[in-house]
């Protein structure tokens, strides 16, 4: 079977490569494969199944509405199924939040949302230059792609740099604000840096490697944004929609972007993409940014089934104890191999074990995979284990697949470092005992099942 795809599928496949099985089934956060074999799932279709494979409510939610006939192709006409979800996703998520934007939907992907906001900004504005960050990643498509960092996708060939600056992230300097050197430039007239119609950031870089931006950072570079009439764009496309431990990444902050992309998981696993736009930015005339697959009905009722997890009152503090255990988890294994230097970064439910070398997190990667866990790297180098478990997740399903990580990592270090060599034997079974009252409390607070 893999053959015959191989023969026809275009050698661009890259997940097909780093998970080489057939997949067949999924419920939750299991998957299983064409032999039987199951993988417990710490990687989420890179963000897109936050509320984990064929959501309860969603399925019941879809099979209804084709039994009935619905909808399902409508460009951007009125449905039913959309004035469900605009109405669930304004009094659920928008208005507790006290924000005002409109919504516009964008072709299904990720890439296209940051494309509309984008141009929406350079209309808005009258400029064309935008400033996004070291170790970017905003999609593929070639206006996204000249925001994204990494140099493996680039190619001069597409034009893919142009009218873009990026400048460091916060913490690329170490202890530095890199804040200041965007201050410095919007102040400087000969800085060369042309004033931009918009700055653009991820609050967690999640394909650049789990690195988060400080609350005082974000604050000062949406004061500069706004001192400036440049329009800041927060890409919450992988780290919105609870990643992060509240509906939106950047609500801790208390900033408020005038642009938000939305995409991945808003659609309940279905294709779906959104931008948020302030009311008085939305300088758009009708069709002028259009497209035939905008207004996903399918994925309009997944969207609106899974919304409800945000009526549930104790739904963050579930997210925020399973971001604890994996805290803990982190914690104890960066100190276990503190001679390798590994570093833990994240928030809410992504996190990054930063193992230094793509080659050895390649090699955990395999082994996690061949016993049963699915996770993947990112980072200029994938060198940052990437743990992305669904927000439901239970947790026994957690705790097992961070004992797989484990043993994975400890084989692949084996080799290295003899201290390690050990550490298959040493290695306490997690939850080691002092975590288990992470995990009483959890089962005191319930779970929320898909
Ligand atoms: C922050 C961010 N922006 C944009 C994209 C592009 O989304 P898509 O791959 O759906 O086009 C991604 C994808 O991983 C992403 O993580």
């Amino acid at each position: 079977m893999t053959d015959q795809i191989e023969h026809i599928e275009s050698n661009v496949r890259g997940y097909a490569k780093l998970f080489p099985t057939v997949f067949d089934t999924a419920i939750g956060s299991t998957l299983c494969d064409q032999s039987g074999k199951t993988f417990i799932d710490f990687f989420c279709g890179a963000g897109t199944l936050n509320y984990g494979h064929n959501h309860a409510g969603a399925k019941e939610a879809l099979l209804r509405y084709i039994s009935r006939n619905g909808i399902q192709h409508s460009l951007d006409t009125v449905t039913t199924a959309k004035i469900d979800f605009l109405t669930a996703f304004e009094n659920t998520i928008l208005k507790p939040r006290q924000l005002d934007y409109v919504v516009q939907f964008t072709g299904p992907t990720g890439t296209n949302a940051v494309e509309a906001a984008i141009k929406l900004a350079k209309k808005r504005t009258g400029r064309s230059h935008i400033v996004a960050f070291t170790n970017a990643y905003h999609g593929h498509t070639l206006g996204s792609l000249a925001l994204t960092g990494n140099r493996y996708f680039h190619n001069d060939l597409y034009g893919s740099h142009n009218d873009v600056t990026h400048l460091p992230f916060d913490r690329y300097l170490g202890d530095f604000d890199t804040s200041a050197i965007l201050a410095k430039m919007l102040s400087d007239s000969s800085s060369g840096l042309p004033l931009p119609a918009a700055v653009i950031l991820e609050t967690v870089q999640g394909e650049g490697g789990i690195n988060v931006a400080s609350t005082q950072w974000l604050r000062k570079i949406a004061e500069l944004c706004t001192a400036n009439d440049i329009l800041l764009i927060i890409d919450d496309i992988q780290v919105g929609n609870g990643r992060t431990g509240k509906f939106f990444s950047f609500e801790e902050s208390g900033i408020h972007p005038d642009i938000v992309c939305l995409s991945k998981s808003i659609g309940g696993g279905l294709p779906m993409s959104l931008v948020l736009i302030r009311r008085d930015d939305d300088v758009w005339q009708p069709g002028e940014h259009t497209g035939t697959f905008r207004g996903n009905n399918l994925a309009f009722v997944a969207a609106t089934a899974v919304l409800k997890h945000w009526d549930d009152p104790h739904f963050e503090s579930q997210i925020e104890t399973r971001s604890r255990v994996i805290q803990a988890w982190l914690t104890e294994t960066c100190q276990r191999y503190s001679s390798q230097s590994f570093d833990r970064r994240g928030r809410g439910l992504i996190w990054g074990l930063d193992v230094r070398c793509g080659k050895l997190a390649r090699q955990i990667i395999d082994r996690s995979f061949d016993a049963g866990l699915l996770i993947e790297a990112s980072g200029a180098d994938d060198q940052v284990l990437k743990l992305l478990p669904a927000l439901t997740i239970e947790m026994p399903l957690l705790v097992e697949g961070l004992n797989i990580l484990d043993r994975a990592i400890a084989a692949s270090i084996q080799p290295a470092n003899s201290t390690a060599a050990n550490s298959t034997v040493l290695t306490p079974h997690f939850p080691a005992p002092a975590f288990s009252g992470l995990l009483s409390e959890s089962a005191a607070s319930g779970t929320t099942r898909s």
